[in-house]
């Protein structure tokens, strides 16, 4: 749990990266229309959450910076009791002020006067360049001549790069979620079933858990729909003799996880697809094991290409020297995505690859990543031997970065093959 002093350790954070003499601003993220009058749940912005932990709509912050001290300022929506009984209750001003450490609380209606007090004589305004629906460039505009106009996102983003201790224990309570989900999964009859009641189980375990949500849409892919990589209709018959790949991670408490396991369906894995799995879960073993603070991630991306690789023309997939086939990219027809990304409170945590100078980031303590290997043969692909055509298999675990290596932080998924097969066929009861 992140208490409130966290939250404002984070904003004393953000303001020694501010210039001297400036104000920033932060929205809320918009409520979203799902068709004419019904709504997406209401989910706040990640970067507003990291610094507030405030998860109600019309919300602001504000951060003054002039030359002695710095301001918080929270804006907030009004009680207003018919729309309260519509809608669920807010939190208010008063209450707002107590709860949070911030300086000061007022109602949204008021920002653009507060703004403009505190603004004035300020040189320098962060805000969010790229967000177009708020009428923030109005707002700016007819604030005042700032000397700069700056991005904030990059400096949030750069923050939410190093997890906490506190951070790192709600991402393993996430994962802890998932893995329940993944385990049902593999143990559910799936005779004469549908791709979408895997995903309905998926969801009651996330739910029974208090999980409200998916990190993002879960990916139930049964033999070559595999193949498509962000294949999310869930609708297709399982078939017995093929594959399911599974790419499915609860959000819990606005963390993430986000985990693949491919699994068969009728419980044991056929010859050609053990062998394909074993490649991609010998390759994602031997790139876990190589990460350790100072590795760059393009390394990681490099190696596993190249196990990859020498793997498919070991089965036959893929015919020439390795380093030629690699140089000629024929490797990315079979594995066409990268290792793996940031993860936090985004299943993507926006946390920038590259520093500002364009070097790439290296890996240090309290990174989490994933590591996500996969390689994807399409039914139709006559170039490979027939016994391999139609499979479509990824891994994926998240990764903590540690002071002299690494944890994975999903070890307790089920992944071997025989820990698979054990679970499917319900002989193997411990590993919940
Ligand atoms: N679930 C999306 C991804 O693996 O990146
Ligand atoms: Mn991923
Ligand atoms: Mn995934």
């Amino acid at each position: 749990m992140i208490l409130e002093s966290g939250y404002k350790k984070r904003r004393d954070r953000l303001f020694k990266k501010l210039a001297k003499s400036s104000v920033a601003l932060l929205f809320s993220a918009e409520a979203s229309t799902r068709s004419h009058d019904t709504h997406h749940p209401y989910r706040q912005d990640s970067n507003f959450y990291y610094l507030s932990g405030f998860k109600e709509d019309n919300a602001i912050l504000l951060f003054v910076k002039s030359s002695t001290k710095c301001k918080t300022i929270l804006f907030v929506q009004k009680k207003e009791k018919t729309l309260e009984l519509w809608n669920g209750k807010r939190l208010g001003v008063k209450e707002a002020k107590k709860l949070f450490l911030v300086d000061e609380v007022f109602a949204s209606k008021d920002f653009k006067k507060v703004f403009d007090e505190y603004a004035q004589k300020k040189k320098n305004l962060y805000f969010e360049l790229n967000r177009k629906k708020l009428g923030i460039k109005k707002i700016v505009k007819s604030a005042k001549d700032f000397k700069t106009k700056q991005d904030i996102i990059p400096l949030i983003q750069k923050m939410r790069l190093y997890k906490s201790a506190a951070e790192i224990e709600l991402i393993r309570e996430s994962i802890a979620i998932t893995a329940k989900a993944h385990h049902r999964v593999m143990s559910v009859e799936k005779t004469g079933k549908y791709e979408y009641h895997l995903q309905a189980e998926i969801e009651h375990e996330f739910k029974m858990n208090a999980a409200y949500s998916d990190a993002y849409t879960s990916i139930v892919a049964c033999g070559n729909n595999a193949n498509t990589l962000h294949y999310i209709e869930n609708s297709k018959p399982l078939i017995d003799g093929e594959l399911i790949l599974i790419d499915a991670g609860c959000e819990h408490n606005y963390y993430a996880s986000d985990i693949t396991r491919t699994i068969p369906v009728n419980g044991r894995f056929s010859d050609a697809q053990k062998e394909v799995y074993t490649l991609v879960l010998e390759t994602q073993l031997q790139i876990i094991r190589m990460i350790k603070p100072f590795v760059k991630r393009s390394h990681l991306q490099e190696s596993a290409e190249r196990l990859l690789t020498k793997g498919m023309v070991d089965l036959g997939i893929l015919s020439g020297d390795v380093k030629e086939l690699i140089k000629k990219k024929k490797h990315k027809k079979y594995y066409p995505h990268g290792i793996g990304h940031w993860m936090g409170i985004d299943v993507h945590d926006p946390a920038p690859y590259r520093d500002t100078k364009n070097q790439e980031i290296l890996l240090q303590k309290g990174m989490v990543l994933t590591i996500e290997p996969g390689l994807y043969i399409d039914a139709n692909d006559k170039n490979v031997p027939e016994k391999y055509r139609g499979i479509g298999i990824r891994i994926e675990d998240n990764i903590l970065v540690t002071k002299d290596g690494c944890e994975n932080l999903s070890y307790a998924i089920a992944k071997s093959i025989k820990e698979v097969e054990a679970i499917s066929s319900h002989r193997c009861s411990s590993i919940q």
